[in-house]
């Protein structure tokens, strides 16, 4: 799907307050060699990840950002799926504060590269949810900039997303969605 190569609408790096700081630290709202980057980094880190659902609630809105929490060595990873779940409502388009949580959710992150870490939770918890209980697609559609506008692209034929900007944890996510109880 050639849409899916433009340009993705970039967040503001000088926007005032933690979450669009957030927002703009992620590889999803940045474009060029920034976007490989930092795509580069999040692929390397979910490699070789071990999944321990222990303890955890089993469901779908819940396990899969607490067991990948856990995983990647955020502190208290049962904390994550409510904090991330105010994120995630902002998350596709910026319009919502949620200050709050993000500073939460960051205090508890590694202390590496805390906002890629964060991103990959906030990525995780709606679509995650969303394929576990068979919703199709999980993501409806995404974002890009053609011609300087705005435009909505639908992801029914590719539910993962395409080309350069795909997901990088289809695999990952379908073995979480497969760990909960919808
Ligand atoms: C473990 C769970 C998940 C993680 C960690 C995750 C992570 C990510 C990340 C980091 C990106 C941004 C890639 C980039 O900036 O280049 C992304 C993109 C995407 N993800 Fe996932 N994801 C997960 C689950 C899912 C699920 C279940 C779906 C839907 C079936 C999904 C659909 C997508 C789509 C469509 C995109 C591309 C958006 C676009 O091109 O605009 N993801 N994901």
């Amino acid at each position: 799907m050639d849409v899916l190569e433009e340009p993705v609408p970039e967040a503001d790096p000088c926007a005032p307050g933690e979450f669009a700081r957030f927002r703009a630290a992620c590889s999803r709202f940045v474009n060029g060699p920034e976007h490989t980057r930092r795509r580069a980094w999040l692929v390397h880190r979910l490699e070789g990840l071990t999944l321990d659902t222990d303890g955890f609630a089993r469901s779908p809105e819940f396990l899969p950002v607490a067991v990948l929490a856990r995983a990647l060595g955020f502190s208290e990873p049962s904390e994550l799926p409510g904090l991330v779940a105010e994120m995630a409502r902002a998350y596709p388009t910026g319009a919502g504060s949620p200050d709050a949580a993000t500073r939460e959710a960051l205090a508890r992150a590694p202390r590496e590269e805390p906002e890629l870490h964060l991103q990959l939770l906030v990525q995780a918890y709606a679509a995650t949810a969303a394929l576990a209980r068979g919703v199709e697609p999980p993501v409806p559609a995404t974002r890009r900039v053609v011609d300087g506008e705005l435009v909505t692209v639908p992801l029914d034929d590719h539910p993962f997303g395409a080309g350069t900007r795909r997901c990088p944890a289809q695999a990952l996510a379908r073995t979480l969605a497969g760990m909960v109880e919808p």
